[in-house]
């Protein structure tokens, strides 16, 4: 489904009804997130008045119409809609895939084929937004060589940073870029792992930063798009179950993402599009190694009101 964002207040004839075919039955009014759709004085489905603007054609009233009679300006049934599966999910499937997924940062000396990488980016469109129109954008790199020739340039970066980081004054400026969060996971997490992995990272002896996968999915939106990166990572995490479902592992990866965006050459390399920020990564590939057992973990809280 590719809808523009509308560019100003949507009329009453972008919403119609199909006279003769709805019931009445009212599911479309029930669904909307917006309250866009009501019944008129007559029973009939109506615009709600002063609320078409509000559609934002997030297509969930044409989903649930029984009689296929709804019809936003913009959708068709014919291309934004799929059949659904006969039967609902599998309960016990669904937990196996949760239980016995892992982040595998290990990877078997084999390229994961383009067929099995479609149907990963087939799951990540399925990943809600937070409001349509979707932001996400993909970059999939299915050739090994490409990230291989990327990692130099990413332990650049990051010996720049470790440089940095022990410079008081540019520490001031990278907390007040990246903010305290950040910084924080910067000084107590990133920077003590890379004093540890540096030199074997430059000696080339091993890649604790793309891990030797064959395979990643670069997700990346418009610096503009608003809440655009919560999106990204409810897509990456689609994106990785998908992965586990086909016999793939992968890994969310927080530490790409920042190399790519603020390295002009690996911009270049990936065809990052002008005005848009790399968020997250997913690196992909055939595991190495078969877990024996799943990790218990605790939440930090739950609280039962
Ligand atoms: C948002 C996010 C960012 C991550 N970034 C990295 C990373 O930069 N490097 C890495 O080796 N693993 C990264 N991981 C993997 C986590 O370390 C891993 O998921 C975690 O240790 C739990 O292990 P599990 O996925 O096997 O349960 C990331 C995971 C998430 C969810
Ligand atoms: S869901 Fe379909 S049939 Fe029911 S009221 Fe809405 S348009 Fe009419
Ligand atoms: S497309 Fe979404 S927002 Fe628009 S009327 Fe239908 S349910 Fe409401």
């Amino acid at each position: 489904m590719k809808i523009e964002p509308h560019d100003g207040p949507r009329t009453t004839g972008d919403i119609s009804f199909g006279t003769g075919t709805c019931t009445a039955c009212g599911l479309c009014a029930r669904v909307c997130p917006n309250l866009v759709i009501m019944k008129d004085g007559a029973g009939a489905m109506a615009v709600s008045p002063g609320r078409a603007h509000v559609c934002f054609a997030c297509g969930q009233c044409m989903a649930v119409c029984p009689t296929g009679s709804v019809v936003v300006r913009g959708l068709s049934y014919e291309r934004d809609f799929f059949e659904l599966p006969a039967s609902g999910p599998d309960e016990r499937g669904f937990f196996d895939l949760l239980s016995t997924r892992r982040a595998v940062r290990a990877f078997r000396d084999r390229p994961v084929p383009s067929a099995l990488l479609e149907r990963i980016v087939h799951a990540i469109a399925l990943a809600p937004p937070g409001f349509p129109p979707l932001k996400t954008g993909l970059i999939v790199v299915q050739d090994p060589a490409v990230i291989r020739q990327a990692l130099p340039h990413m332990i650049d970066l990051y010996g720049k940073l470790m440089r940095a980081m022990k410079n008081p004054l540019a520490r001031f400026f990278i907390r007040r870029e990246v903010g305290l969060q950040k910084y924080r996971l910067m000084r107590t997490h990133l920077v003590p792992l890379l004093e540890t992995r540096m030199e074997g990272l430059r000696a080339g002896t091993e890649d604790t930063i793309t891990r030797g996968a064959p395979a990643m999915i670069l997700f990346h939106a418009s610096r503009t798009a608003e809440d655009a990166h919560e999106d990204l990572f409810i897509a990456a995490a689609y994106g990785s179950l998908a992965a586990h479902a086909l016999g793939l592992g992968g890994s969310i990866m927080s530490i790409i993402p920042p190399a790519v965006d603020r390295t002009p050459a690996l911009r270049e390399l990936f065809k990052v599009p002008d005005g848009h920020e790399v968020v997250t990564s997913l690196i992909l590939g055939y595991p190495a190694v078969k877990y024996r057992r799943g990790i218990k973990r605790e939440l930090k809280s739950v609280a039962w009101i």
